[in-house]
């Protein structure tokens, strides 16, 4: 039987492929990373996303072993490597900056870890030939790295990752120094790569959009600790708290107290869903939020009764933004909040204008409820 993942990749076996055990890096007294679990199937492709400084690097450095952790253990394949040197892990990296050797041309830059790995020469030579073939730079293997492009100088780095077959795949924002095009591009081609390879990947960006292409499971990171782990879907659609809501998309945030399944503010009085109220399980009369996306929004006349399954806010329009395939409205609330509104063009549609007194309506299913701010 196969198993597949979100990305389509199938599952080779339920094995765990990397497991993090209270991993915690202290600098000082300051705590990079603070206590982090994390279970990695094989063949998994996990982001960690998160911004500045929340210990995404210090994360991956600790699981490649150029970073002692100050408590917690790093399992690989079963086998505990928390003391075990880096390049006896069997962990390729690819780093931000290239981190190519300068000197050597591409054949050598790629042939390294295998000399490392004292890989018979003619094996080696089949190897790196093969690898520059995946990274499709067949004939890029005489040139250095300063006679070659930031993209191709990356894919090489990359080949030089994957050439000995590590176990365990580890970039750390390999595409940051890149123009959007070619991101976008070599994201396809990391993918398809790490898949040709059946390879385990932890891969780090602050890309969101990024994480959402390629990732099986994205680990948002927050001060040191994953705040929540799950698909590209879960987190979008279901955030545990603020920080994702607002990390992840766009999203409106409606601030109240909770009261009998409602969250209650002074502008408005909103129903909260059976399945969003049991997730967030929060106490009665407690601060909390409802977190609704821009596209979950209508706009409709003030005037006029909805159904009881419909939640409403009255909204002034501010700005209307045409991008296209959807068109954005910006509006304010009564307590001057900004609120955003997408809608999808191409069916039936009333267009409304600046200064347009509205209603905003959005499905009672559609909101996430989540702690306000303060508890
Ligand atoms: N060698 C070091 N000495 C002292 N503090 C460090 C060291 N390395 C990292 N830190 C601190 O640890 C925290 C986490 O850093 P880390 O590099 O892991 O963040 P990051 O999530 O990778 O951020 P970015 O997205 O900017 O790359 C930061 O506050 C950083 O200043
Ligand atoms: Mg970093």
């Amino acid at each position: 039987m196969s198993a597949h993942l979100p990305s389509g990749r199938a599952v080779r076996s339920d094995r765990t492929a990397l497991a993090l055990r209270g991993l915690k890096k202290m600098f000082g007294d300051v705590a990079a990373v603070a206590g982090v679990d994390l279970d990695v199937q094989e063949g998994e492709f996990i982001t960690l996303l998160g911004p500045s400084g929340s210990g995404k690097t210090t994360t991956l450095r600790m699981i490649a072993g150029f970073t002692e952790q100050s408590a917690g253990t790093i399992e690989i394949d079963g086998v505990d490597v928390s003391t075990v040197p880096p390049h006896k892990r069997d962990v390729g990296m690819v780093f931000q900056n290239y981190a190519l050797f300068p000197h050597m041309t591409s054949a050598e830059n790629i042939e390294f870890p295998l000399q490392m790995r004292k890989v018979p020469k003619d094996e080696a030579k089949r190897r790196v030939a093969d690898a520059l073939k995946l990274v499709k730079l067949d004939s890029y293997g005489p040139r250095y790295p300063r006679q070659m492009s930031g993209g191709q100088q990356q894919r090489i780095a990359l080949a030089r990752a994957v050439v000995f077959q590590p176990r365990l795949l580890l970039m750390d924002e390999p595409l940051g120094a890149l123009d959007k095009k070619l991101r976008e591009a070599l994201q396809l081609e990391i993918m398809h790569i790490s898949r040709q390879l059946g390879a385990t990947v932890i891969y780090v960006t602050h890309d969101q959009e990024e994480a959402l292409v390629m990732s099986d499971r994205i680990a948002i990171f927050h001060d040191g600790r994953i705040e929540q782990l799950g698909s590209g879907e879960d987190l979008y659609e279901r955030p545990i708290s603020l920080f994702v809501a607002d990390f992840i998309g766009e999203s409106n945030i409606l601030h109240g107290k909770l009261d009998a399944g409602s969250v209650v503010a002074e502008l408005g009085q909103w129903r909260v869903s059976g399945a969003a109220a049991a997730r967030a399980s929060l106490p009665e009369k407690s601060l909390a939020a409802l977190v609704v996306r821009p596209e979950r929004l209508r706009l409709i006349p003030r005037t006029g009764d909805v159904p009881a399954s419909v939640n409403t806010v009255d909204a002034t329009v501010t700005d209307v933004l045409y991008l296209g395939s959807t068109r954005k409205y910006e509006l304010r609330l009564a307590n001057g909040q900004a609120v955003g509104v997408r809608q999808q063009l191409g069916g039936p549609e009333t267009v409304w204008n600046p200064a347009d007194d509205v209603r905003l309506a959005w499905d009672v299913d559609a909101g996430v409820l989540v702690a306000g701010r303060g508890l």
